[in-house]
């Protein structure tokens, strides 16, 4: 599944994200990269630790974890903290084709994590740099993926994506990995799929309805059997 989850960031979250990362100590992007990731990767990255990238990235989780829509698409069992990157045209920065680790090891020892969706959080408005798309290669072909700032694309972390070359501008962007209580994509999307019809058919026949609790009831059934909480 892939999907837009719009407005993660408000406006004013976006601009002060920008201010922040205007001023932050950018790092080779090679730095987080697997053996073979590195060979293609030629951006830039906040180290883990640098204050700007912490304060951003709880901001994310925090409206992330009051996003239904989020919750709903990804049934989060963890999330990897937020790392940001910047691609460059001067540099002429882009990322080849790759596909991104299975584990993330935590920063500082905490655990790690099975790569299930992987998640972009675009901060530039679109027409300030050229190039810079997000490819998303699935059964259906490649999805060409450029969002307006403070919004995120969910997708199978199994996809190949790379990135295309900046050829104008800076695109700034924030993007991490989610551990599903749910691991398969293919049940993940079934249950998304059932829970905003739902969500539908409640609005115009109230909660209450016996044949909305009846589908109620197997939606947290098919949970009760597929998710490892
Ligand atoms: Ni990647």
């Amino acid at each position: 599944m892939l999907i837009t989850i719009p407005s993660v960031l408000w406006p004013d979250q976006v601009a002060h994200a920008r201010g922040l990362l205007g001023k932050a100590a950018w790092a080779d992007g090679k730095a987080t990269a697997g053996a073979q990731s590195a060979l293609a990767k030629n951006n830039q990255q906040l180290p883990y630790d640098c204050a700007e990238a912490k304060e951003i990235g709880e901001t994310i989780l925090k409206n992330l974890g009051q996003n239904a829509l989020f919750i709903s698409a990804a049934l989060p069992k963890a999330i990897f903290p937020p790392l940001f990157n910047r691609y460059g045209a001067a540099e002429r920065h882009s990322f080849g084709d790759h596909v991104d680790n299975a584990i993330r090891y935590l920063p500082h020892g905490r655990g790690r994590i099975r790569t299930d969706l992987s998640a972009a959080l675009s901060l530039s408005e679109r027409d300030s740099y050229d190039g810079g798309e997000l490819v998303v290669e699935d059964t259906y072909g490649a999805h060409q993926v450029k969002l307006p700032p403070g919004d995120m694309i969910l997708y199978p972390a199994t996809s190949l994506h790379p990135v295309e070359p900046v050829t104008r501008g800076v695109r700034l962007a924030s993007f991490f990995w989610i551990e599903s209580m749910v691991r398969d994509d293919g049940r993940r999307t079934l249950l998304l799929d059932m829970d905003v019809a739902i969500r539908r058919l409640a609005e115009s026949a109230g909660d209450h309805d016996p044949a909305i609790v009846s589908l109620t009831g197997c939606y947290h059934n098919l949970l009760r059997r597929w998710a490892d909480a």
